[in-house]
C-alpha cells in the first residue's frame, strides 16, 4: 500500500528545505508534476517508486522517495558511527539526503578499516529483517591475514563452540574457504562487534585487510567503486533473503 503525503510535507522531509521553503518554490512555479506546474503546496500526493520520473523540481527530477535502500562501496577510512572519528559513510551521499526525514542508516555496521558492500535504507521494518538473527542473512567476508593459516580453523569456525573473548555465548557455526595461505573467505551469520577479526584473533591469528563482498546472494556489484552507492532495485532485495 501507498503513502500518501501532502507535497510540502513530502518535499521537506526529502531534504529540499523547510516547509515554508517548499511553499515558496512551489509558488514560484518551480515544481511540476505530471508535465504541469503544481499551484498547491498541500496538494496529495501518492509516494509510488516511479515519482521521480513524474515530480520535478527546478527541471531536476525528485529524489528517490521515502522507502529506498542503497547498496554502497564503503572504502577504508570512513565510519558507520558517529561515535568514531573521521569521515561517516553518509558524506558520501548528497548532502539534501543527510536532512530526510525519516532517515537514512547504516543496515549494521562496517568496522573503520574494512571496507566492502554496505547497505543503508530508511524502511526500518526492511533493516530490522535484514539484520535480525531469524532470518540467517549470511554475510560473505575475505580476509587478509599477518599469519599463514593452519589448517583447522575451518573445523574450528564450523563447530558452534568457538568463544569470543569476553563474551559467554558461543558463536554459531560458520563457512570458512582459505583462498591462499594468508586469506580466507567467512561467511557468518550473526553480527557481533568485530566478529570477523575477533575470529580469527580467536584461533590466534591477526586481520590485516577485511573486505565484505556478498550479503546474502547480493554480490557488491565489480563496477560500484569504492565510495560509490546505487539504489537497490527490488531483485537486488530480494537477492539479500535468497
Ligand atoms: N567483522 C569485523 O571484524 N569487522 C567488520 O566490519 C565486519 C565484520
Amino acid at each position: 500500500m501507498s503513502a500518501t503525503f501532502r507535497l510540502d510535507r513530502l518535499l521537506a522531509n526529502m531534504g529540499y528545505g523547510s516547509r515554508r521553503e517548499v511553499q515558496q518554490r512551489v509558488r514560484a512555479g518551480a515544481v511540476v508534476l505530471d508535465g504541469a506546474v503544481v499551484t498547491e503546496a498541500d496538494m496529495k500526493i501518492v509516494v509510488t517508486p516511479d515519482l521521480p520520473a513524474r515530480l520535478f523540481i527546478e527541471s531536476a527530477a525528485i529524489d528517490p522517495p521515502p522507502g529506498l535502500a542503497l547498496m554502497l562501496h564503503k572504502p577504508v577510512g570512513v565510519t558507520c558511527s558517529h561515535k568514531e572519528s573521521g569521515a561517516l559513510v553518509y558524506e558520501l551521499l548528497p548532502g539534501r539526503w543527510r536532512r530526510r526525514e525519516p532517515t537514512i542508516s547504516t543496515v549494521g555496521r562496517l568496522d573503520k578499516e574494512s571496507s566492502g558492500l554496505l547497505l543503508l535504507t530508511d524502511d526500518g521494518a526492511l533493516l530490522h529483517r535484514i539484520i535480525s538473527p531469524k532470518h540467517h542473512v549470511a554475510k560473505s567476508y575475505v580476509a587478509t591475514l599477518a599469519r599463514p593459516l593452519q589448517g583447522d580453523e575451518g573445523a574450528r569456525f564450523a563447530a558452534g563452540t568457538l568463544m569470543l573473548d569476553g563474551e559467554d555465548k558461543p558463536l554459531a557455526p560458520a563457512v570458512f574457504e582459505p583462498l591462499s595461505p594468508t586469506s580466507a573467505r567467512l561467511i557468518v551469520t550473526e553480527g557481533r562487534y568485530h566478529q570477523v577479526r575477533r575470529m580469527f584473533a580467536a584461533v590466534g591469528n591477526h586481520v590485516n585487510a577485511l573486505h565484505r563482498d556478498r550479503i546474502g546472494a547480493l554480490a557488491l556489484p565489480a563496477d560500484l567503486a569504492p565510495g560509490d552507492y546505487r539504489l537497490m532495485t527490488p531483485a537486488d532485495i530480494a537477492a539479500v533473503f535468497a
